[in-house]
């Protein structure tokens, strides 16, 4: 049934090879629901591969509920596969420059996310219960002791140097091969980005974004002035390149940066291939524009190798690499980097006159976190979660919203898109759910043109009976207003 002997030239990791071998038979049909799976041994054997290799996979399918254990008897396909809605349609924007004014919608929902009362579904932070709090802070009150008087001075941009060389080791890990020098430490990677932009536009230049996107960047495009050149993407691989090419050579000398979100994408959870993501850097180059890459979720893979960021193809300092600890550690630290190739000291500069430094003690605890403190172990033991809850959350979504409702499939990060029928207006469902005490984010705000009407974002970083019941409200009421 299973070709003997896997291809070990694959970069995969070699339980994943196997996982993926099993699936793959269990999608095709080969095996199906209530089929015994050949025994731990027998496939061993068979695939020439260890024991632990093949516990590991079967572990991991049990995790994506695509096999479950019995005792005393073996593995078996389940006997009911999560049976995923189609994947997310986006449609096309008009590819002109417009002026973003969301903030109503974005005052509105913003308003209710300091409420605690509300179960937040709406928000992308990580599950607070899976962050290394203990650890972190004892680092912390430990580094700034060591430490003192560095503790409470300015650590000037381009800040802390231990920071930065740990910033630059992991960076390897993304294909980029860079100095400490090369990059700068910012108050998270939001703070990154508005940087880059301050740098590379003025007031009424363009900037091509891809859609839905990011709201918190639509807004600050909106502050600063800009206009944005909305450019769709879709949920496996993201920006479309020809539609960029084609929107980059109509709004020829407009367009002063791109910001692409190239991996696991929020809210699509889109992943640019390295060939898309070279093509992409090319084309940037060749019309002169910038691009500003955040990688904020890239440490997220649910597999155990991350992927690699556009800036390693960069071969002429044109591409602003964004990126914080911010979904992975701890958000409230504010500790985030920009490595901006050839924009790097107006980059240091622009830190400087905007609030001089990051705080000092969260740098250093971060630099003792990356050197020390297990970062590897603690991303391979969430990264597994945050599989399986994406998956029992699109599970969920599928058994409870009306049907035709479509949703992401992200390969990383912990946040959901999920379409629903087209009569289905989003933020009617935000008022609906905000009565009971559930909170989404509305496809509106993830667009300048108010699109994504019938969409919502939903963050799976929390998976537990509450939450699936929250699903199950949410599916009822947008039943409701699909019948009103
Ligand atoms: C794509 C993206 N970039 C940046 C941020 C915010 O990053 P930080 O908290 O490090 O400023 C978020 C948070 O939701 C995000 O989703």
């Amino acid at each position: 049934m299973l070709d003997a002997g896997l291809r070990h030239e694959t970069k995969q990791p070699l339980y994943e090879e196997v996982a993926g071998r099993i699936s793959y038979l269990i999608e095709q049909g080969t095996l199906r629901p209530g089929d015994r799976v050949p025994s731990i041994r027998n496939l061993s054997k068979q695939m020439q591969v260890s024991i632990n290799t093949v516990k590991e996979a079967y572990s991991q399918l049990e995790d994506r509920r695509l096999l479950e254990a019995r005792p005393q008897s073996g593995y078996y396909v389940c006997a009911h596969l999560p049976e995923l809605p189609a994947e997310p349609i986006v449609n096309r924007p008009a590819l002109n420059p417009s002026e973003v004014n969301l903030s109503n919608v974005y005052r509105l929902v913003m308003q209710d996310l300091l409420k605690p009362e509300l179960l937040q579904l709406g928000v992308a932070v990580p599950n607070p219960e899976l962050l290394p709090i203990e650890k972190l802070n004892r680092m912390l009150t430990r580094e700034t002791r060591r430490f003192a008087p560095q503790s409470v001075s300015y650590d000037l941009p381009p800040g802390n140097l231990r920071l930065r060389q740990q910033i630059a080791q992991r960076l390897l890990l993304s294909g980029c091969t860079l100095s400490p020098d090369q990059i700068v430490t910012t108050s998270g990677c939001v703070e990154a980005v508005v940087l880059a932009l301050q740098v590379l536009c003025k007031p009424g230049d363009a900037v091509a974004i891809e859609t839905p996107f990011y709201y918190n960047f639509l807004q600050v495009i909106e502050e600063l002035g800009l206009k944005a050149l909305e450019i769709p993407a879709s949920p496996r691989g993201g920006i479309s390149l020809e539609a960029l090419e084609y929107a980059l050579a109509r709004n020829h000398g407009e367009v002063k940066a791109c910001i692409v979100i190239s991996n696991f994408n929020n809210p699509l959870g889109s992943l640019m291939s390295d060939e898309d993501k070279q093509k992409l850097v090319k084309l940037l180059e060749n019309h002169q524009v910038p691009l500003i890459e955040d990688d904020i979720y890239g440490d997220l893979s649910y597999r155990d190798e991350r992927p690699s960021v556009a800036k390693s193809f960069d071969k002429t300092g044109n591409v602003l690499l964004c990126s914080s600890i911010s979904k992975t550690l701890a958000p409230g630290y504010r500790v985030g980097w920009i490595a901006a190739g050839r924009y790097q000291e107006q980059i240091e500069h622009r830190k400087m006159i905007t609030n001089v430094a990051v705080p000092s003690p969260t740098q250093l605890a971060i630099a003792e976190f990356l050197a020390n403190g297990g970062y590897e172990h603690h991303l391979r033991s969430i990264r597994r979660i945050y599989a399986r809850q994406t998956a029992q959350m699109a599970d969920a979504i599928g058994r409870f919203f009306p049907a035709g409702t479509r949703v992401s499939r992200p390969k990383g990060g912990f946040v959901l898109w999920v379409e629903m029928p087209e009569q289905i207006d989003s933020l009617k469902l935000y008022e609906r759910c905000k009565q009971v005490g559930i909170t989404i984010a509305p496809g509106q705000l993830f667009s300048i043109e108010g699109n994504f009407r019938n969409c919502i974002r939903l963050n799976a970083a929390c998976w537990n009976p509450c939450v699936e019941a929250a699903i199950e409200t949410l599916g009822r009421l947008a039943e409701e207003l699909l019948a009103a």
